[in-house]
């Protein structure tokens, strides 16, 4: 499939995430490096998607991209100290307690957004493969993100 089709079908399985204002906070916080945590949300949702549609074709990809676009939709500086103490470890928690008050979310998408921590998160394990992808996707991104070698270019809304 090419490229631009593909970008075109991860945007319309986010559409309404992409576009809603309580997802437009995370353009607030700061995630790593210079990107902020909407843009990094979309780093590793667009990347997981494009993994899902290429290599793993029985995956779910529609729920890859939306459990990944909320894997940190916790709306905090984890930088400063009015944040959550121990973020790495409690912060899946948190985001999932938002998107679940903001979005309807099926099995997968919930477990992608709390083990993407795994395996800092000893006890909430990935337990499907979409979640897998998610959790290593994730810390590829934020490696990459935090040294300025991702430019994915979706053009995310302002
Ligand atoms: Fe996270
Ligand atoms: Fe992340």
């Amino acid at each position: 499939m090419a490229q631009q089709v593909v970008k075109q079908l991860f945007l319309e399985a986010i559409a309404d995430l992409l576009h809603s204002e309580s997802a437009k906070k995370m353009k607030q916080y700061r995630q790593h490096g210079k990107i902020s945590t909407f843009d990094h949300s979309l780093n590793v949702a667009y990347c997981s998607y494009a993994l899902c549609v290429r290599f793993f074709k029985k995956a779910n990809a529609t729920s890859v991209a939306r459990g990944a676009f909320l894997h940190d939709f916790y709306l905090y500086d984890w930088h400063k100290t009015s944040g959550v103490k121990f973020h790495g470890i409690f912060h899946p928690a948190i985001a999932l307690k938002n998107a679940q008050q903001n979005f309807e979310l099926n099995d997968i998408e919930k477990n992608i957004i709390s083990s993407h921590m795994w395996p800092l998160t000893i006890r909430a394990l990935p337990k499907c493969k979409e979640s897998f992808i998610v959790c290593i996707i994730d810390k590829w991104c934020a490696i990459n993100e935090t040294f300025g070698r991702i430019k994915i270019n979706i053009n995310s809304p302002n």
